[in-house]
């Protein structure tokens, strides 16, 4: 029994700002920041960002990406195949969900409801469960393994609809240069399935192996301090600065790159021995890498010596999604013809909490 990605879809938003854009302060009238393209691509690689507009949150960006996903899963074409609508392959297809999960650290609402739920209503996918997971960029590593897990100890649930949603930007800091240029907006989502395929051996599919890991030691590195339980707002308190993420830039930087050095190594190693065969990166078609900052993902393969050109990136497009970033990765190489039946790709993601991981993935 094989948990395989039958479909993936992505949904980003139509405003679309350079770093010239964000130098000259035209996004927004107010905020002129202190910055210029070459600062920006010189220490990240990013170019521009997607940011979402007052109106927008992460359960709206997920709705688009989940219906892009579940359009593909049942294979309509915009001609038939059973349904008479986009709409109606969309509700026919939520309908035969058992799982919805979304990883965010920007949901729609404090803690409840879920953002889950509220994508879980807007498809009608009346079947399903649904919660969001919080373990910052590495929530769609965190997700899929998760989905994986609660399909295989339940017999008769068969798919899941694994999503990564974030607004980043409605949390930046836009008077810290340091941070804010980081960020972009979007979501991705993945359906998987329970197949008869195989998950080792000869003809294996699907999921193969995933690492998660954590360090609480570093929750002070990328954290926003307000309006949770430990710091909640208070009656008549004047709010002079919304609630936003503060950053040590360099101790993220050294931790992400241990981690993306770490667990390429141990995937390929650990899978290598329990299949009796050993794995290097040759093996892998691609490695698709949560998209903070190219430096960290150049850095980390030096130290691998693994080519530049296994890892795929759009981080010039989006910049940094957060937990979006691997599935709108993902989309984006599905949809680009870059991934084939058969091929190995291995994902890998850090971020927040202080959280890590990868999987190994036969598509
Ligand atoms: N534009 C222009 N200059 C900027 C700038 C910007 N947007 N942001 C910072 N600077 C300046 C600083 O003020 C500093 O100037 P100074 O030397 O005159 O004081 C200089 O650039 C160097 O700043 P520093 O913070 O040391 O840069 P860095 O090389 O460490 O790069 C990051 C900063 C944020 C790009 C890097 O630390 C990083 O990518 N960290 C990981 C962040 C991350 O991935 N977070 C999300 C994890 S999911």
């Amino acid at each position: 029994m094989a948990t395989e990605i039958i479909a993936t879809g992505k949904a980003v938003p139509a405003r679309r700002v350079t770093n010239d854009d964000l130098a000259r302060g035209e996004w927004i009238a107010a905020t002129k920041i202190d910055t210029n393209d070459e600062w920006i691509r010189s220490h990240t690689g990013i170019g521009a960002r997607h940011i979402a507009d007052e109106d927008t949150a992460a359960s709206d960006l997920a709705l688009e990406a989940a219906k892009q996903a579940l359009v593909m899963a049942v294979g309509w074409d915009g001609t038939g195949n059973g349904a008479a609508s986009r709409e109606a392959a969309i509700a026919e297809t939520a309908l035969t969900l058992d799982f919805i999960i979304i990883a965010t650290v920007t949901p729609d609402f404090l803690g409840c409801p879920s953002t889950a739920c509220i994508v879980q209503d807007k498809i009608g996918a009346k079947n399903a469960a649904a919660m969001d997971i919080t373990a910052g960029c590495t929530g769609f590593v965190y997700g899929l393994e998760t989905a994986a897990g609660l399909l295989s100890i339940n017999k008769g649930r068969k798919r899941a609809l694994v999503i990564g949603a974030d607004v980043l930007t409605k949390v930046a800091n836009w008077n810290d240069r340091g941070t804010c240029v980081l960020f972009g907006d979007g979501s991705g989502a993945v359906v998987v399935e329970k197949t008869g395929n195989p998950s080792e051996g000869p003809g294996k599919r699907g999921l193969l192996r995933t690492i998660l890991g954590a360090d609480g030691s570093g929750t002070e590195y990328l954290i926003n301090r307000r309006g949770g339980t430990r710091n909640p707002w208070k009656t008549g308190e004047i709010v002079d600065i919304p609630p936003h993420l503060e950053m040590d830039g360099r101790a993220v930087y050294n931790f992400a790159v241990k981690a993306v050095t770490e667990t390429i190594s141990r995937l390929l190693a650990e899978e290598g021995a329990s299949s009796g065969a050993a794995l290097t990166f040759n093996d892998l078609a691609w490695i698709v890498p949560h998209q903070a900052n190219a430096r960290i993902v150049q850095a980390a393969g030096k130290r691998l010596g693994i080519p530049e050109e296994k890892f795929f990136l759009n981080i010039e497009e989006y910049a940094n999604t957060s937990a979006a970033s691997i599935p709108i990765a993902l989309d984006e190489m599905n949809r680009g013809g870059k991934l084939h039946k058969g091929d190995l790709i291995l994902t890998v993601g850090f971020g927040g909490g202080l959280t890590y991981g990868g999987n190994l993935i036969v598509w």
